[in-house]
């Protein structure tokens, strides 16, 4: 199967991702005519080192002439905190490193995250490189230059917009990733089709849960599509500023809601969340009366046949309090002085940010959620 290419079209901060098997033992002659000879730090994690993917990413690069060394730390979200991203800073610089030495980060969404925002600061900016290995990461977070770590008071408070030169997606990478991530990670790839793209979520409809189960063709059509939906939106709108990059968070008020209340913790993962999510938002979306009754119940079936879980009892049979949830809902960074703002959809293949949902009608939904 052949390698794919998506370019993020951003003027002179544009960027490809490259997107199918074997580019993570090809690193080096694909990056080498963008970063030149030279040094480079791979960021990683111990479940990708003892997946043997280090080592294989390193052997690539020094064989190319850029020559790596490597940061590896302990997977998990709580590593995307201020004492995380020390230890990468401090990892980076320890090694001695110039304006010219590449990051790369080699991981999930949080390796991509908090290496991206180290590369962001440190020395003031130094080139960039991502190589997702989660599906979640290759079909999202690797995308779009959004980089950060959580604070204290809140998830992803604290970051810097800083694209990567490329994006390497190695689908081969996502032979190691568990079943569980693959399923949460599909869950953004349906978000895409749902706020953009109509016929994609019939196509999602038809393989997605093949696709769950490893069919490798189409999880490259998937991952392309989503970069290119994704890539599109970022072109448009980098620093968030139209609203139509907050499309992308379609389902996301919610899902940080229910992420919230369940401690971010193994309980939920983010995707897990933002299937939730996705539910509820076309719920809300058909009593805006964009969408008809029974979008709820198409959106649902397909969730829920890629092995997701499609209703909050499924999570906690006690289910979430709706005072609870408008609570952690007035965090949420679209928020704009206490006014929360949902991301609707006017068809499915269409989504729009919207201020103009009123609250009872959102705390009779949280009440009896769809
Ligand atoms: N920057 C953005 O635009 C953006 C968008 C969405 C999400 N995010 C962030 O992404 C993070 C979630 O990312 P995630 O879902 O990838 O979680 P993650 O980075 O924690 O990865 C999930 C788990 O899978 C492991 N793993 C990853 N690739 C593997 C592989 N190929 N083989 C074996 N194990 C592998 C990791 O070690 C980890 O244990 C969150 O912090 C979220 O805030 C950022
Ligand atoms: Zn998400």
């Amino acid at each position: 199967m052949s390698v794919r290419t998506v370019r993020v079209e951003l003027g002179t901060r544009g960027y490809p991702i490259r997107i199918g098997p074997g580019l993570i033992d090809r690193a080096g002659a694909e990056l080498l005519p963008i970063l030149g000879a030279g040094r480079s730090v791979v960021v990683s994690d111990t479940n990708l080192a003892q997946a043997g993917w280090v080592e294989r990413l390193v052997r690539a690069l020094d064989a190319a002439g850029i020559a790596a060394r490597t940061v590896i730390i302990e997977p998990g979200e709580g590593r995307k905190s201020w004492a995380g991203l020390e230890r990468v800073v401090a990892g980076i610089l320890g090694g001695g490193a110039d304006r010219r030495t590449a990051v790369v980060a080699l991981g999930g969404g949080v390796i991509g995250d908090l290496a991206g925002f180290a590369a962001a600061i440190t020395l003031r900016g130094l080139p960039f490189v991502q190589v997702p290995t989660s599906l979640l990461a290759q079909v999202d977070s690797s995308v779009g230059g959004k980089t950060g770590i959580n604070a204290p008071q809140g998830k992803n408070l604290v970051g810097a917009f800083h694209q990567p030169v490329a994006v390497l997606a190695d689908t081969d990478a996502l032979a190691t990733l568990p079943a569980r991530e693959i399923r949460a990670g599909y869950a953004e790839i349906a978000k895409h089709g749902l706020l953009a793209d109509e016929r994609f979520f019939a196509w999602l409809e038809q393989h997605g849960p093949a696709l769950v189960a490893g069919d490798v063709e189409a999880r490259v059509h998937a991952v392309v599509r989503s970069c290119e939906i994704k890539a599109a939106v970022v072109a448009a709108d980098e620093f968030e500023t139209t609203g139509q990059r907050a499309t992308l968070n379609l389902g996301h008020t919610f899902a940080h809601a229910y992420e919230a209340l369940t401690g971010y913790s193994d309980r939920l993962l983010h995707g897990e969340a933002v299937a939730l999510g996705l539910v509820q938002a076309t719920e809300l979306s058909v009593r805006m009366r964009f969408l008809p009754a029974d979008a709820t119940a198409r959106v649902r079936a397909h969730l829920a046949a890629c092995g997701l879980r499609t209703r909050p009892t499924e999570v906690d049979p006690a289910g979430f309090a709706a005072d609870a949830m408008l609570a952690a809902m007035a965090k949420d960074k679209k928020a704009v002085a206490g006014r929360l703002a949902f991301v609707l959809l006017r068809r499915l293949g269409e989504a729009f940010l919207s201020r103009d949902v009123p609250e009872p009608l959102v705390r009779a939904l949280l009440d009896a959620p769809a």
